[in-house]
């Protein structure tokens, strides 16, 4: 059942792209038309949305995170995110012309089914992005879209995380349609960009040796950082939890921006720092600013290991190992660095003798508050 892989999380990851294949897999039509009919909840209601509030925890709350760069840019729609747990202890601000979106692997998670019942109390249409068919949250939601990434086993989330970016972006892009925030044109150019995601998700697996080789170098390894900006923050912040979860390391994440607030202090020699840098192609000067970044903290001696697009030369001459993604839009780049964190964790943790589909102290779906 594991598919002849040596564990689940490694069967998973190399799922990934069939996870974001099948959820896309018809939910738009011949012109791009996204019809979502399995929603349940009427075009009228969602043009009167005025805010959106995503609730989740953990890796669930990441993807929630990558998805408000996208749906903010493509809707006009304010998006906060919020930890399921600390919502619901707050005085939060929602009406019935909030949308909130309850993203969950389990559709199990008290927390987050908890502050579904309060944000539902206060007059909010619930939409849940849940990957379990039939559990309590879509159940309780108003509407639903369900990823198709098939049953996730191992306790670390992978594949479902992939799946959950791709259904929060159809969301934000049938948002946008019914909304006309956008023409027709350009999301049938999103969708097209979309699909051809999963061939590239299997590139990075294809070419995984290298990081496989790193994660067995670096076992002994005390602390790990990890930097990323805009869409790149949610995906560092992934890539350090995979790794305090699988290998018991102690990691963290940080948008590349704050480094000069605080944490470059922890940067000496030898501190391994992951960098997931930004399309060079991108518009603004986002990749330049994160090149600096590596340039400080390589000239305080760290260790700088870099996640970058195909033919992003300039920042070849600061990273002591770089791993290469295929090019794609920026909004849809988590896609794809995600994944040799991911295998990064994995391997590294395996290579420490640790059991990587039921890590210690952890339980796949958290029922309790
Ligand atoms: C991390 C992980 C957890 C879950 C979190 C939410 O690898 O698996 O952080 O993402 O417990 O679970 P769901 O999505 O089932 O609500």
């Amino acid at each position: 059942e594991k598919g002849g892989y040596d564990s689940f999380m490694e069967k998973e990851i190399n799922d990934q792209p069939q996870a974001v294949g099948d959820t896309l897999l018809g939910r738009s039509d011949v012109d791009g038309r996204l019809t979502l009919d399995e929603l349940r909840v009427s075009p009228e209601e969602l043009r009167n949305v005025n805010k959106i509030m995503v609730l989740a925890c953990g890796t669930s709350a990441y993807a929630g995170q990558v998805a408000k760069y996208a749906i903010e840019h493509w809707c006009r729609l304010p998006v906060e995110v919020e930890l399921s747990h600390e919502f619901r202890y707050r005085d939060p601000i929602v009406d019935s012309n909030t949308l909130v979106v309850a993203i969950s692997q389990s559709g199990e998670t008290m927390d987050t089914l908890m502050a579904v019942r309060y944000a539902k109390e206060q007059g909010a249409k619930i939409l849940a992005i849940c990957n379990t068919n039939g559990s309590t949250i879509p159940r309780e939601a108003d509407a639903v879209l369900y990823t198709h990434a098939g049953p996730e086993i191992a306790v670390a989330s992978t594949k479902a995380f992939l799946a959950q970016i791709t259904a929060a972006y159809l969301l934000g892009l049938y948002l946008a349609q019914i909304r006309g925030n956008k023409f027709q044109g350009e999301i049938k150019d999103i969708l097209a960009d979309l699909a051809k995601v999963p061939g590239k998700i299997q590139q990075v697996l294809d070419n995984s040796g290298q990081i496989r080789e790193l994660a067995q170098l670096m076992k002994d390894t005390g602390s790990v950082l990890f930097l990323g900006r805009h869409v790149g923050f949610p995906v560092a912040m992934e890539g350090a939890l995979k790794l305090k979860e699988l290998a018991y390391i102690h990691a963290e994440g940080f948008a590349a921006g704050e480094l000069k607030h605080g944490p470059i202090a922890l940067i000496e020699e030898g501190q391994p720092v992951f960098v997931v840098v930004p399309s060079p192609r991108g518009r603004d000067s986002l990749h330049a600013k994160v090149v600096s970044n590596i340039q400080e903290i390589r000239a305080r001696g760290a260790k700088t290991i870099v996640i970058a697009e195909e033919g992003d030369d300039a920042v070849k001459a600061y990273a002591e190992h770089i791993f290469y993604v295929p090019e794609t839009p920026t909004l849809l780049a988590p896609l794809l660095t995600t994944v040799p964190l991911q295998i990064f964790a994995c391997e590294l943790a395996t290579a420490k003798g640790f059991d990587v589909d039921q890590p210690r102290n952890l339980a796949k779906s958290v029922t309790v508050e």
